[in-house]
């Protein structure tokens, strides 16, 4: 396979043709920001926070999806990229649930921490918030929409790696959402709780159900049915 020879910040970078800006970028030991993209899993170019400049070329490019090209010039870190990588996480924390401190992922919350790095924590874009019902139904994962920054990883895993196919996208616009077929919850569904969506999940949409939580709810509100499955182990890969 021919090798490309580009310039990443400045510094001279050689990788096989095909490879993309983002993986000779992270070869090169330049870190560029992703909230969709997971290697092998999922690389669908959907979030914009890992876009990138190139010289030559009038938009930024999301590097994620961006084949490398002999002789091309990237800058992963200028002004424009910073206000772009800025903009991206103001509209997504606009329609996001920001219960960060009660929130089970806080502190490793991909989109946490990227808005601390880009210093985003106003809401300037007081959009409506879709508030949906939280999705208890499954004995092992609890899913709540309203944290889902719809990166799809979830989605692809579900698809693809388990070849389940218990989840999708569905509507347009702000009415978009990732659910079950027929809108069934996940109890109803194909979903056998192995759990790797939850793997995958950037944020707090998907969870662990926790069962000493449920037992609790149950002794507070005696009408609170208490689940008696016991979930599988699941361990990041
Ligand atoms: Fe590239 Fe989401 S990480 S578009």
């Amino acid at each position: 396979m021919a090798n490309i020879n580009l310039t990443i910040n400045n510094q001279k970078v050689t990788v096989p043709s095909g490879t993309t800006v983002l993986d000779a970028a992270r070869l090169s030991g330049i870190t560029i920001p992703t909230l969709c993209y997971l290697k092998e899993v999922n690389a669908m170019g959907d979030c914009r926070i890992c876009m990138v400049e190139v010289e030559g070329r009038k938009n930024l490019v999301a590097s994620c999806m961006a084949p490398v090209e002999e002789g091309m010039v990237v800058h992963t870190n200028t002004p424009a990229v910073r206000k772009s990588r800025q903009l991206t996480l103001e509209l997504l924390l606009s329609d996001h649930d920001k219960k960060c401190l009660s929130c089970f992922k806080s502190t490793s919350c991909e989109l946490q921490l990227l808005s601390q790095e880009y210093n985003v924590d106003e809401d300037y874009f007081p959009a409506r918030q879709n508030k949906v019902p939280i999705d208890m139904s499954s004995p092992y994962i609890v899913r709540d929409n309203n944290k889902c920054i719809l990166c799809r990883r979830c989605v692809t895993a579900c698809e693809e790696m388990q070849s389940i196919g218990a989840i999708g996208m569905v509507d347009r616009g702000h009415e978009t959402h990732i659910t079950c077929a027929f809108n069934y919850e996940l109890g109803d569904s194909n979903c056998v709780g192995c759990g790797q969506c939850v793997v995958v999940c950037p944020v707090g949409a998907l969870s662990e159900r926790n069962h000493v939580d449920d037992a609790w709810d149950a002794l507070n509100d005696p009408t609170k049915r208490v689940v008696v499955f016991t979930a599988p182990s699941i361990r990041a890969q």
